[in-house]
């Protein structure tokens, strides 16, 4: 069975809420799953071994959120790794740069060659 790492950060709830939706459909196509969020315990020898990797992160102040950019900032190794990479951000009404940001910030970790795909997604709000 194929595996995909899905990594996220979820202030609220939302951006889980389409990562749960992801991984559903993902499972349903027999995919293996790595379902974590940057504030658990995660093992980077899995997303190594995983086909492709997928990061959701919330639009917080028209930016990505603190968590994952500092995720990102300690793991710079992730990177370096030869998959697709396939970038999502929920946000409440504008999402400004904040997919550019993050695509920045990849390019300058000196992400080799990738194919990212990313989406702007306004989801159902979770209420807070
Ligand atoms: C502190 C804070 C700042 C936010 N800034 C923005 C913003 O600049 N643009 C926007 O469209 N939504 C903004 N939002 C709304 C969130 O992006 C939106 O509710 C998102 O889906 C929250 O994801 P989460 O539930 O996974 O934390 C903000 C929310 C919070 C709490």
């Amino acid at each position: 069975m194929k595996k995909i790492s899905l990594i996220y950060h979820s202030g609220v709830g939302n951006t889980k809420l389409i990562a749960s939706i992801m991984k559903r459909i993902l499972e349903k196509a027999n995919f293996a799953v790595y379902f974590k969020s940057v504030e658990e315990k995660i093992d980077g020898a899995v997303i190594a071994e995983s086909f492709a990797l997928i990061l959701g992160f919330p639009t917080y102040h028209a930016a990505l959120s603190t968590s994952m950019k500092q995720y990102l900032e300690h793991n710079t190794w992730l990177t370096t790794l030869y998959k697709p990479y396939f970038v999502y951000t929920t946000y409440g009404l504008y999402p400004a740069n904040s997919l550019r940001t993050f695509a920045k910030l990849l390019k300058e970790q000196h992400l080799f060659q990738f194919t990212v795909a990313s989406i702007e997604w306004l989801p159902p709000m979770v209420f807070y």
